[in-house]
């Protein structure tokens, strides 16, 4: 059956604002991240501890940390590939982080400029020392479904990646469609491979159209994290035809009419991605910004 509640990880500030071709100044993300709060946002993944020159549109990370309000009851997890990120994100005071890895040989070159194998050894003294610290770690695993270089993924390949992520001890494995490809049985077939749905969460992109279906199918498996992004911001600078997240809303009007509690308050947050599509100067991708705010 379905869970009576969602949790919505909200990664337009990250996933979104990472993608877009101009720098949005650090002010902006700040009201948006202080929207996104208003509207009852309880996670907000806030940006990322990445090398400058990989994502000029992040660079700004410590200056919004330090802009940042922390509102209570609202935690702001920030990316971190490595020690020299780890370092940045604890001068920071951050609290909560996520790292990335690749199902993929051909993406962990791209994203991470590391081979499969290298992007573990990496990985392993940044969660060792968070967990030292008291930090929250997740793990993402990217090309969970299909690689735009490597073509369709197998799934054993996707849990020996997030077993051992899990083994690190990350206590969230977010399972990424980066560039959206995945449909509903896939969903529910990669689910199941792994020993226990529990420690699951899943990030779709919408390039396919297919985010909502393949949320419901992971939702019926058991899943009660869900990544999405306000107004459908998002992709990924270094894979290929990754275009925006889920959108926010469109995750909201579906779990409104099942019935699921999460927490979000639609108004609030069309009214958001509103002001995020003026700014950005286009409107949203998503269905229901654009039914509800044209
Ligand atoms: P590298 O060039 O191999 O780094 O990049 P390095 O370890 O060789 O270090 C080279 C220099 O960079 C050194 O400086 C380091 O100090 C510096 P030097 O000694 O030469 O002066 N450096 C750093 N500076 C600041 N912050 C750091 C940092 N690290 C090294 N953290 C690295 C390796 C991982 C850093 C690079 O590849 C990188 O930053 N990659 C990030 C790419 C990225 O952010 N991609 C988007 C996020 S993933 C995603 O969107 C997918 C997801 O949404 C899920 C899904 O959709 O599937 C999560
Ligand atoms: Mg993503």
């Amino acid at each position: 059956g379905l869970p009576e509640r969602v949790t919505i990880w909200e990664v337009g500030a990250r996933d979104g604002l990472q993608n877009e071709s101009a720098v949005v100044p650090v002010g902006v993300k700040l009201e948006f991240l202080d929207r996104m709060a208003d509207a009852g946002s309880t996670v907000l993944e806030a940006t990322s501890f990445v090398h400058p020159k990989w994502v000029p549109q992040l660079a700004d990370a410590e200056e919004l940390l330090a802009g940042l309000e922390k509102r209570p009851g609202v935690t702001y997890p920030v990316l971190v590939p490595n020690e020299r990120g780890l370092d940045r994100a604890l001068a920071a005071g951050v609290r909560e982080i996520a790292i990335f890895a690749s199902a993929t040989e051909t993406f962990a070159n791209r994203n991470l400029n590391r081979t499969l194998d290298e992007q573990f050894a990496m990985f392993d003294p940044v969660v060792a020392r968070a967990r030292a610290e008291g930090l929250a770690v997740r793990g993402y695993v990217s090309m969970c479904f299909g690689d735009p270089w490597e073509g369709p993924v197998a799934r054993e390949q996707v849990v020996v990646v997030g077993e051992r992520l899990l083994d690190m001890g990350c206590s969230q494995l977010s399972l990424g469609d980066t560039i959206g490809v995945a449909t509903p049985g896939q969903v529910k077939a990669l689910l199941a491979a792994f020993d226990s749905v529990e420690p699951l969460a899943v990030h779709f992109h919408d390039t396919y159209g297919q985010a909502l279906a393949n949320t419901y199918a992971a939702l019926e498996c058991g899943v009660t994290t869900v990544d999405a992004s306000a107004g459908g911001l998002g992709g990924c600078p270094y894979a290929e035809s990754a275009t925006g997240n889920l959108a926010t809303e469109d995750l909201v009007w579906m779990l409104d009419g099942l019935g699921i509690a999460h927490g979000v308050d639609l108004d609030k947050l069309a009214d958001t991605s509103k002001w995020m599509a003026g700014v950005l100067g286009r409107p949203s991708p998503s269905n229901v910004v654009r039914a509800l705010r044209g």
